[in-house]
């Protein structure tokens, strides 16, 4: 039998800043797929902490070990940016059912709108606490981030809030 997905897949996110849960998906799908683009949404109307560019530079240096990663931005409906890069599946990490709603929601407008579909990955119980605002909220604070996110991740956030 014939693999069907032999395409890229697209994981993505604000990514503002990557976590270690973010990457425990990554890994995880570059294994399962043939190639995993991780797309950075360009939003203006949302304030980040760091930049597109900022955000880019972590996630290809975080992975940087995984042969098949491609990291991009896109800007506007995630089905169009699936349309121009040929993509035809999202890849997504579930770290709690109150992540569920929102997901599905998204998954099956996804579909509806651009006939993408939504493979979700339960996410590693380790991580299913973690968020980027979370990781932000500790280094704000002068904790350490060192169980949260990957340590070029740490060093960008502790010149970030020092
Ligand atoms: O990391 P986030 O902020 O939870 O990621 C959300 C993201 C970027 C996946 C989602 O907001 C998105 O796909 N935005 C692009 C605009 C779009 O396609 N909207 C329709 C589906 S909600």
């Amino acid at each position: 039998m014939t693999s069907k997905l032999s395409g890229p897949v697209v994981c993505p996110g604000s990514f503002d800043p990557v976590t270690l849960g973010h990457l425990d998906i990554f890994h995880r799908a570059s294994k399962q797929f043939e190639k995993v683009v991780i797309a950075v949404l360009q939003n203006p109307a949302k304030s980040n902490l760091f930049s597109v560019e900022e955000r880019i530079e972590l996630l290809v240096d975080a992975t940087a070990d995984l042969s098949n990663i491609e990291v991009t931005s896109f800007e506007g409906l995630l089905v169009d940016f699936c349309k121009r890069k040929n993509i035809t599946a999202i890849v997504k990490g579930l770290r709690a059912v109150s992540d569920f709603d929102y997901e599905l929601q998204m998954a099956q407008l996804n579909h509806q709108i651009g006939g993408v579909e939504t493979f979700f990955m339960s996410s590693n119980p380790t991580y299913s606490f973690l968020s980027s605002s979370m990781a932000k909220e500790v280094a704000k604070y002068g904790g350490s981030v060192d169980l949260l996110v990957p340590t070029n991740v740490a060093a960008a956030l502790s010149r970030k809030f020092s």
